[in-house]
């Protein structure tokens, strides 16, 4: 119901703020600050996005509202907590670096937790990130952790980067690029690309300079072809190995970053130069692969300029005319309109 989200979102704020409060209060209160200074961030950023410290006992959000049994349950339904066979509960996030992830309006719908490396979390060896399961207020592949903070630093966002990680988003707003969005631990989804091209004009994708980062590009480009209307950009920023946009943003400064940005690639190259690579374009063989990989990709284009630059291109590639390509899409030119 209305009012049972409405006290889902306040308990979920007051959570964020009982994280943030034990970053400050916590008897680890100085190891975790130690470690959030060593990556780089100020109070100021910490502040922006409500950074904290989920405390490692067993039983610190669940004790604030161990009075409240009403409470006690939304915790579980939220997930911030987890129910024992005993019927007793303990808190889902422990010992992690807190970044609550809000959605476009600004209300806190789940939470990303970062392991700190300490002699103690080199043993129990828990995954590095722990995200919220979904919930009654918080759909995955809905969220962009960033996208509030961004929309509110500027008026118009006339681009948006999106890059994997929590860290990649605030340490880039950290050096003065506030229009960066990550997505939650899962590769950009259809949905995830909808929203941002209903937000901005320019997407970039800035993946990490490794093998996953370059496989979440394609997967993101394929993606957002249906979202690809008149007027829009997809680009491609892709890092040097081993690098990711956190790493870099620290090692090179605002400026030289943005340069890369704009220098990123525009989609059609991605595509092209991916394709190519799988297939001999020497051979009929390898024409006729491109062909079959190509087309059903470009058929999800939105736009009907950037399909028939697609055509146009693919045609080039394998000796044939755009008009001998286009009577093969599915939805031939003149019917889709
Ligand atoms: P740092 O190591 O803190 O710099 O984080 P990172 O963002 O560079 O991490 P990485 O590139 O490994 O992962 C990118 C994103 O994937 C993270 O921000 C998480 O959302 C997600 N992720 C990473 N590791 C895990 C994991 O062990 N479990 C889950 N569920 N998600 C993860
Ligand atoms: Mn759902
Ligand atoms: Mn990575
Ligand atoms: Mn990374
Ligand atoms: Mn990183």
């Amino acid at each position: 119901s209305l009012d049972q989200k409405k006290s889902d979102y306040e308990l979920m704020l007051q959570t964020a703020r009982y994280f943030g409060h034990q970053l400050k209060h916590h008897k680890n209160s100085k190891q975790v600050i130690e470690y959030i200074k060593g990556r780089g961030l100020s109070g100021q950023t910490v502040q922006k996005y409500l950074i904290g410290y989920a405390p490692s006992e067993w039983d610190g959000l669940c004790a604030l509202f161990a009075r409240n049994p009403a409470q006690k349950q939304q915790l579980v339904d939220l997930k911030l907590a987890t129910k024992k066979e005993s019927g007793g509960s303990f808190d889902f996030f422990r010992d992690r670096l807190m970044f609550p992830i809000k959605d476009k309006r600004g209300r806190v719908v789940a939470f990303g937790g970062r392991i700190i490396p300490n002699d103690e979390n080199e043993k129990n060896n828990g995954p590095k990130y722990l995200n919220s399961p979904e919930t009654r207020v918080f759909h995955k592949g809905f969220e962009l952790y960033g996208l509030y903070e961004a929309k509110q630093a500027h008026k118009k966002l006339e681009q948006i980067l999106i890059v994997e990680g929590y860290m990649d988003v605030v340490a880039l707003s950290e050096q003065g690029i506030e229009y960066a969005v990550a997505s939650l631990g899962t590769a950009t989804t259809a949905e995830h690309m909808h929203t941002l091209f209903r937000t901005t004009e320019r997407v970039i994708c800035c993946y990490d300079g490794d093998r996953a980062g370059r496989d979440a590009a394609w997967r993101a480009l394929e993606n957002a072809l249906p979202y690809l209307a008149d007027g829009k950009e997809l680009k491609f920023a892709f890092l040097p190995d081993g690098e990711d946009p956190d790493t870099l943003v620290q090692k090179e400064g605002r400026d030289d970053f943005e340069t890369r940005l704009k220098q990123s690639h525009d989609f059609s190259k991605v595509l092209f130069e991916k394709l190519a690579i799988e297939c001999d374009l020497t051979s009929d063989a390898g024409k006729s692969k491109i062909l079959s990989l190509a087309l059903p990709l470009i058929d999800t284009v939105k736009s009907d300029f950037y399909q028939e630059n697609l055509l146009e291109q693919l045609a080039r590639l394998i000796g044939r005319t755009k008009e001998q390509l286009s009577q093969k899409l599915n939805t031939p030119r003149q019917q889709k309109s």
